[in-house]
């Protein structure tokens, strides 16, 4: 298995937050806290409609890669010390080694450093991956929160697209931001 295949199988932790590498199995676990219509006010996505359509999801995603095979899919659940869990990171690694990275903290979990202390692992052991070339975030430039975030992180403001996108009833400018690896 390479550095990457690897990584995508493996239980990160954060403080006492587990990272689990994500299954078909976590739709019920999640459902709940991904159903919140908040989390979807900056990105073009809906929430998911039940639980069956997030697990039918969460099978595509269990395959690791995307069906073109030009694309690696890392995905953890985030776990609390009470077995409940607490949102989603996404990264997804492109063939270049350019990474990728989304994320979900539910709206009941926020405002608590979860995101903080999932994302950073993730991108922790993303950077250590030698395949690794880039690990960068398209943001909404209203979204406060995800902005704030990825500064906390060392994510450096590379960029502004305006109208990169438009849903909701409204055009999107998104920020880039780009994590300087140091090797
Ligand atoms: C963005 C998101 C993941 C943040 O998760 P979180 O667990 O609440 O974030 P944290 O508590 O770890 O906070 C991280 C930093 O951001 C700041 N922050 C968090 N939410 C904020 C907000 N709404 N406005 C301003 N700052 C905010 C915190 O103060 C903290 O900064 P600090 O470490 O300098 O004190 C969460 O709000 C979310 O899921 N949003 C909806 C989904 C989304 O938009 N995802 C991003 C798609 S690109």
């Amino acid at each position: 298995m390479t550095g990457i295949a690897s990584l995508a199988e493996t239980l990160l932790a954060a403080a006492e937050l587990r990272l689990e590498p994500l299954r078909p199995g976590h739709a019920e676990g999640l459902f709940d806290g991904l159903a919140e219509p908040t989390l979807y006010r900056f990105i073009p996505h809906q929430p998911p409609a039940d639980a069956a359509a997030l697990r039918a999801r969460f099978e595509r995603l269990a395959a690791r890669r995307s069906p073109a095979g030009d694309q690696a899919w890392l995905n953890w659940a985030i776990r609390r010390p009470d077995d409940s869990y607490a949102g989603l990171v996404e990264a997804t690694v492109g063939s270049a080694g350019a990474v990728d990275i989304a994320y979900f903290v539910f709206r009941r979990c926020q405002g608590c450093g979860i995101g903080r202390r999932a994302v950073g692992a993730v991108v922790e052991a993303l950077a250590a991956e030698p395949a690794v070339t880039a690990i960068g975030a398209s943001i909404d430039t209203r979204n406060t929160g995800s902005i704030a975030l990825v500064e906390a992180l060392g994510f450096e403001r590379t960029g502004l697209i305006r109208d990169a996108d438009h849903f909701k009833g409204s055009p999107s400018d998104e920020f880039r931001y780009q994590l300087p690896l140091r090797r």
